[in-house]
């Protein structure tokens, strides 16, 4: 019998992260492509990149073995409390996944971010990216604070477009929070599939009912003044609950 192929086999070689050159920017839109299946006409040209990295963007690529394996794009943005850095695509290569450097990619840039002077970092997840909550939330230490449906999410129906807008304070919370379990403050969890795309692919009905449906209570959630700040996981079993409480419990928690 032939054993079955390991999905996720550990990066066991060291990673480079650095900022990204212009060669660099352009070699990351074959691995946006193919993260995000998306045409060679919808990823991000490397010159563009490049023009956003020179006037206040951060790109960082990740390195292994000299390959490309990853990079975190962002562009610098405003709102009337003042400018933060907007995060617009985060990839790490199929068979380089789960080994860190995903994280090592955000923290770099954190560092690089308030060496800039910023103070705050926003990103948008699709709603049922466990994945990518789970390090965003959990790892990281951001929140997932608002719905933020995006222009390419009407456009595009065959892609899980961004909808849920997170926000990582840069020099406040720590990343990875030790909490003491059970939660005091959790006030309501919202279960998101373990692979969403391995369900979109298999059923990709189901998929939409369940985005619709995950959507839905994170509106409600949202509306009621709660955020998502970390994502239970119950690995065994291949399930994840984004976690929703208010700042006001987790302070008499
Ligand atoms: C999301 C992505 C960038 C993460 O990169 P990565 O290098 O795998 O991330 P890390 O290894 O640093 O951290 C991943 C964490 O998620 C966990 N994880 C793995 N699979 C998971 C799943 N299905 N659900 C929840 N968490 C999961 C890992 O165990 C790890 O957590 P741990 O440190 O507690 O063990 C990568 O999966 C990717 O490129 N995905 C496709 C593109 C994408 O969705 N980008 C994000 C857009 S917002």
């Amino acid at each position: 019998m032939t054993p079955a192929p390991s999905r996720e086999p550990p990066t066991t070689d060291p990673v480079e992260i650095r900022i990204a050159s212009l060669d660099e920017l352009e070699a990351c839109r074959a691995l946006e492509e193919e993260a995000f299946d998306f045409a060679p006409t919808e990823s991000i040209p490397g010159w563009v990149r490049h023009m956003t990295d020179s006037h206040g963007g951060i790109t960082l690529t990740a390195h292994v073995a000299g390959q490309l394996v990853g990079f975190s794009y962002a562009l610098p943005a405003f709102e009337d409390t003042g400018p933060y850095l907007f995060s617009l695509g985060l990839v790490v290569k199929r068979g380089h996944r789960s080994s860190g450097i995903g994280r090592s990619l955000k923290l770099r840039q954190r560092h690089e971010a308030v060496a800039r002077g910023y103070r705050v970092m926003r990103w948008t997840i699709g709603s049922l990216n466990s994945h990518s909550f789970h390090l965003a939330l959990t790892v990281l230490g951001a929140r997932a604070i608002a719905m933020h449906p995006t222009p390419l999410d009407a456009l595009q129906s065959r892609v899980y477009m961004d909808e849920v807008l997170c926000e990582w304070d840069l020099v406040g919370r720590p990343a990875r929070v030790a909490r003491p379990e059970p939660r005091r403050d959790l006030l309501h969890s919202v279960e998101i599939p373990w692979d969403h795309r391995a369900m979109a692919s298999a059923d990709p009905d189901l998929a939409a009912q369940w985005r619709q449906g995950v959507a839905a209570a994170m509106r409600e959630l949202f509306a009621r003044g709660m955020y998502a700040d970390e994502v239970i996981l119950d690995r065994r079993r291949r399930r994840a609950w984004l976690a929703f409480s208010t700042g006001a419990d987790r302070q008499s928690a």
